[in-house]
């Protein structure tokens, strides 16, 4: 099957000859109207209907989630990501717990020599379902300038504590890991393992993992909520690692091990899979040497 979320080699090559100024015009002042226009023809889908679908998809009361998404890609939403917030939330339940990343761009401050991380301020890139999402009451917020994790249900708070004790984002004692005692599920709606911030769990997991993916610890100012402030060390990827990534690799794995499903979902496709399953998959095949960052060693196997 084709899939519905990834770009095309043809509209990738295209981009990459093209500076990343004029990527952003022509995003702006062509595809993005185009693309709205489109958007507001269609039918409007309402909260009801994702509530079904999500069901059918095998959401349940009480399950821990962590949506990973692309708005435009499903259709036209009344109410737009507050309605596929309601509907995860009205699904799961008041036991349950919804995750979405908030990860952010480092943000240095060169006159004290500083990265901060403001936990109100600093802004999500994730998209926005988790920026909507963010901005909510009662949706706590885990520490790191990075990978930082939100979420809301009883469970939330006790969710969010302990990344910035961790050594890396994907500690032990942070988030990441309650996903997996939570046997959390993780739904990509319109998007594909690129989206997918739990295939990096494997590299704090599996003590032998072949590839040096950290950098050095740096000082970072957390400025909390109520004001206080906080000094913490931490971690994040190697700048530049990503240009060796390819996520993708892990669809073959993940079908063919029957691990993930893909379900259409609106104008577009939903990945389903559980975090447990994608970390001891991506165990497994550290264990042979294979990582996100050397693909061409599955392809050879
Ligand atoms: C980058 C990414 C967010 C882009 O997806 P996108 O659909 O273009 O953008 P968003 O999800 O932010 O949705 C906003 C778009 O939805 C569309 N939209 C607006 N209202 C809408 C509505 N009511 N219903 C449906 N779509 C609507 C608009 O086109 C809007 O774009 P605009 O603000 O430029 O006009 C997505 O491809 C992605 O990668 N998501 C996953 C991110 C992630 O989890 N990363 C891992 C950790 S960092």
């Amino acid at each position: 099957m084709g899939s519905k979320v990834r770009e095309s080699r043809l509209k990738a090559a295209v981009k990459k000859m093209m500076p990343f100024g004029m990527q952003k015009f022509i995003y702006k002042n062509i595809v993005r109207k185009a693309r709205n226009l489109k958007l507001k023809s269609q039918k409007k889908i309402i909260k009801e209907s994702i509530k079904k679908e999500l069901i059918k998809i095998g959401l349940k009361k009480g399950d821990a989630v962590i949506v990973h998404s692309s708005l435009s890609r499903i259709g036209f939403i009344e109410d737009g990501a507050d309605s596929l917030i309601d509907a995860f939330l009205e699904v799961v339940g008041e036991d349950g717990l919804l995750v979405m990343p908030a990860f952010s761009a480092l943000n240095y401050d060169e006159s004290k020599k500083i990265y901060i991380f403001d936990v109100k301020n600093t802004p999500a890139y994730a998209g926005a379902v988790p920026e909507t999402f963010r901005k909510r009451k009662w949706v706590f917020r885990s520490i790191s300038p990075t990978h930082s994790l939100i979420a809301y249900g009883k469970k939330a708070k006790w969710f969010t504590e302990g990344q910035e004790k961790c050594d890396n984002p994907y500690g032990k004692e942070g988030p990441f890991y309650k996903l997996l005692e939570l046997d959390a599920k993780i739904f990509l709606i319109g998007v594909d393992q690129l989206a997918n911030s739990s295939i990096h769990i494997v590299e704090d997991k599996y003590k032998d993992f072949p590839i040096k993916v950290w950098t050095e610890k740096s000082k970072v100012l957390v400025i909390y909520p109520d004001g206080s402030r906080k000094i913490i060390y931490a971690r994040w990827h190697i700048p530049n690692l990503y240009k060796k990534r390819d996520n993708n690799m892990l669809e073959k794995p993940f079908l063919e091990e029957k691990l993930m499903r893909i379900y259409p979902f609106f104008n577009t496709e939903v990945r389903v899979i559980r975090v447990k399953d994608v970390a001891d998959c991506m165990e497994r095949l550290a264990k042979k040497k294979i990582t996100i960052y050397n693909p061409e060693a599955y392809k050879s196997t």
